[in-house]
């Protein structure tokens, strides 16, 4: 058994060869932290030859790979393989949707699939492990990470989060295709105060364990191998010394079996955090609280074996350490064939198949979410018409690909430009109005608006003049979200704002189409563009997918995983917020001053989440519970009608929500707890069944327990967060 080969490695390895599967340093070129801690590459190099180097990451292509495989195989004593970890966030190479948009499409298969993608190129190009996903939940589009995740609610998240996991790891980890996921960050990143990145969270247990852990807690269900520690501190403790969320929750509590790798440099920062004296105190923190590898701080190298020489860390905290990693190894299949990902004639054939792009296209069309469509506007018609296409972004072939694109070539993304071109029976003038940056973009730089030159204005003015129906392509850059981009201010940057107020004065026709990674506060376009196509960055075939839904070869179906705020003062704005001892949310200006509310604005978002409409109609009816009473175990048998009333066939994701009335700890006013993709034919009605139970009728209390309490719920179906219809039931205590 792999314990047992597991048992007799250890048995063979020097305190300081089990230290170094501790130890993973970053291969020399790509940086995804500031400037590494880890040594140079020639002491990195000496560090492998001696067996001191458990994992690399960044390095990456079969022959890259393979190079550094065979000085860890066949120079070291031992020849323990490494595991080659990579940000493989949204594909390798054939780049998916950014993880947000993929959540705004709702669909598990095809999140599924788009994960396979990902390990297939990257299993193909020497890599064996992805930090990847991100299951932080997050409330706060400032924080550029949001890009990264499942969005704004646990339920949803934890579905991702499995199937994310399930879609890299496969069934088989051993397989050619499948890598180890890793589940990131432990734990409440999200919650970064002011959305400012590596900032410090505070929050109570209540939201700890019912909004930040659970997709934690499916991803380990789902088996993810390993589980990266965030960079943040929680509740004065940072993470990566936390023996609270390492050991006592995710080791003993869930019975986590895989190892748990540092963020980058994160055990080093342990110091400059104010929380160890220094990195030797840093590195017996960090292990004793369950930290099983070091990224690139290489505080472990240094000071682990002395801390247990001294006694300070016990050496069956190394052992256990060691087991978990080398457990990984070996279901990987590396001790069997260390190479085995680095064969260049499959590298050839994965990468980049037309397969692969197939995949990422059906991704991208299922990810858009129509925010608005006034008078049909859309989609647009295939014939006979003059269409301006204006805005930098549009001919971005660079943008769309988004934040963590590593692998990925620059402006290998087809544009929306290129993507319209092929809708030959129109007329399609471009213009770009105006350039979005000044300089070049990189993932490590900030970037560089253009806030002042409009020289491109009158030309786009006259194409509009022109047009029947003008698209407007606008949003941020794909490099302006992801890690440490946190915005104040989540307005159109640059001069678009502006573009987009002459556009519309000369040629009201405008449908919006956006490019972002994150929701933005977009208040004046919902009060006047008659048409909004929200379209993240869609990665590699962004363009065709934009195309085909804008003239409706796609029904839009996409639903938002995160709410829109009106205005960046609203933040953080999500739906499932407690009701407050004064709920009433009086419009502006009423003059009913003591309710929880803002004097300026709603305090209800832009858009909610769930929202997104088809170029059908959805209608609900018939909503209806088993019973009005039920006991604790119970299953609760929730149906419901759904209609598609309008002109085309279309796909819809139904929705569920309840609001547990009184409880030991204040419930949201609502929290989704089932949802379904249905996919209808004009004029079809499906009836959808949804079964609430034990599982989805409790919350987790102050001391992290489950329970599920007597009382009274309500549920509410529909296609979003505020969906009207609604029913009522009770929960019995189970002794009655
Ligand atoms: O995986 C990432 C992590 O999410 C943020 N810091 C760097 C790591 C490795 O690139």
């Amino acid at each position: 058994t792999i314990t047992a080969k597991v048992d007799s490695l250890l048995q063979l390895m020097t305190l300081e060869e089990k230290v170094g599967q501790m130890n993973q340093y970053n291969g020399s070129w790509d940086v995804t932290g500031p400037t590494p801690k880890g040594g140079d590459a020639e002491t990195k190099m000496e560090h492998l030859r001696k067996g001191w180097v458990g994992s690399m990451l960044t390095v990456r292509g079969a022959k890259e790979v393979r190079a550094v495989q065979k000085i860890a195989v066949e120079e070291s004593r031992l020849g323990i393989p490494l595991i080659i970890g990579f940000d493989v966030i949204h594909g390798y190479k054939t780049l998916s949707p950014i993880p947000l948009a993929e959540s705004a499409s709702w669909d598990m298969e095809a999140i599924k699939r788009s994960a396979e993608v990902g390990a297939a190129e990257a299993s193909a190009s020497g890599i064996n492990w992805t930090f990847a996903p991100m299951v932080d939940v997050s409330r706060d589009p400032r924080w550029g990470r949001v890009m990264e995740g499942g969005g704004e609610d646990p339920f949803l998240g934890s579905k991702i989060a499995m199937a994310r996991v399930q879609g890299f790891q496969g069934d088989d980890l051993s397989k050619i295709n499948t890598i180890a996921a890793t589940a990131k960050h432990f734990a409440a990143y999200g919650f970064a105060e002011a959305g400012r990145e590596y900032n410090k969270v505070d929050i109570g247990t209540a939201t700890l364990y019912n909004i930040v852990l659970p997709p934690f807690k499916a991803a380990k269900e789902a088996g993810v191998r390993s589980f990266m520690n965030g960079f943040n501190e929680l509740n004065g403790v940072p993470v990566t010394g936390s023996k609270l969320l390492l050991r006592d929750i995710l080791k003993d509590k869930w019975d986590f079996k895989g190892f748990v790798i540092s963020d980058w440099a994160s055990i080093a920062e342990l110091t400059i955090h104010g929380y160890a004296k220094d990195d030797n105190q840093a590195a017996e923190l960090a292990a004793k609280a369950g930290v099983d590898m070091d990224m690139e701080s290489g505080v472990y190298i240094k000071h682990l074996v002395g801390l247990v020489k001294d006694g300070t860390v016990s050496e069956e905290v190394i052992d256990d350490a060691v087991r978990r990693i080398l457990r990984v190894k070996f279901e990987l299949g590396l001790f069997d064939d260390p190479y085995k990902y680095c064969d260049k004639a499959r590298e050839k054939v994965v990468v980049g198949s037309k397969e692969n792009h197939e995949a990422v296209l059906d991704m991208a069309k299922k990810s858009i979410v129509l925010l608005k469509n006034e008078n049909s506007l859309l989609p647009l018609k295939k014939k006979g018409q003059t269409i301006a296409l204006i805005g930098a972004l549009a001919s971005d072939d660079n943008s769309p690909l988004g934040s963590w694109r590593i692998a990925s070539d620059d402006n290998t993304a087809v544009s929306v430009l290129e993507g319209m071109k092929k809708y030959t029976d129109n007329k399609l003038i471009f213009e770009k109005g105006a350039d979005l940056l000044t300089q070049a973009p990189t993932f490590i730089n900030e970037l560089n608006f253009n806030t002042s030159d409009k020289s491109g204005f009158p030309a786009a003015i006259e194409a509009a003049k022109k047009a029947d129906v003008v698209v407007l392509v606008l949003g941020e850059h794909g490099f302006q979200s992801g890690e440490g981009r946190s915005r104040t201010n989540l307005d159109l940057p640059g001069v678009q704002q502006e573009l987009m107020e002459k556009m519309y004065e000369v040629n009201p026709n405008v449908v919006l189409v956006l490019n972002n990674g994150r929701p933005l506060a977009i208040e004046w376009a919902a009060n006047h563009i008659p048409a909004i196509v929200e379209a993240w960055q869609l990665g590699t075939e962004s363009g065709n997918a934009i195309a085909q839904v804008l003239y409706g070869d796609y029904n839009p179906s996409g639903k938002l995983p995160m709410s829109f705020p009106r205005n960046v003062g609203q933040i953080p704005v999500y739906y499932n917020h407690k009701n407050t001892g004064r709920p009433i949310d009086p419009e502006p200006g009423a003059n009913m001053v003591f309710w929880s509310h803002y004097s300026d604005v709603k305090s209800t978002p832009l858009y909610p989440f769930g929202y997104g409409l088809s170029y059908t109609n959805f209608s609900y009816s018939n909503l209806k519970l088993d019973k009005k009473n039920y006991g604790v175990s119970e299953e609760v048998k929730v149906s419901v009608n759904v209609t598609n009333t309008g002109n085309y066939d279309g796909k819809e994701v139904v929705q569920l929500y309840i609001r547990d009335l009184y409880g030991s700890l204040v419930r949201p006013v609502r929290e989704l707890k089932g949802f379904e993709l249905a996919a209808l034919k004009k004029g079809e009605t499906k009836t959808i069944q949804f079964i609430l139970n034990k599982e989805t009728l409790g919350f987790y209390n102050a001391e992290g327990e489950y329970v599920v309490e007597p009382g009274d719920f309500k549920v509410f179906v529909g296609g979003s967060s505020d969906a009207q219809l609604q029913d009522s039931f009770t929960l019995l205590d189970s002794k009655l």
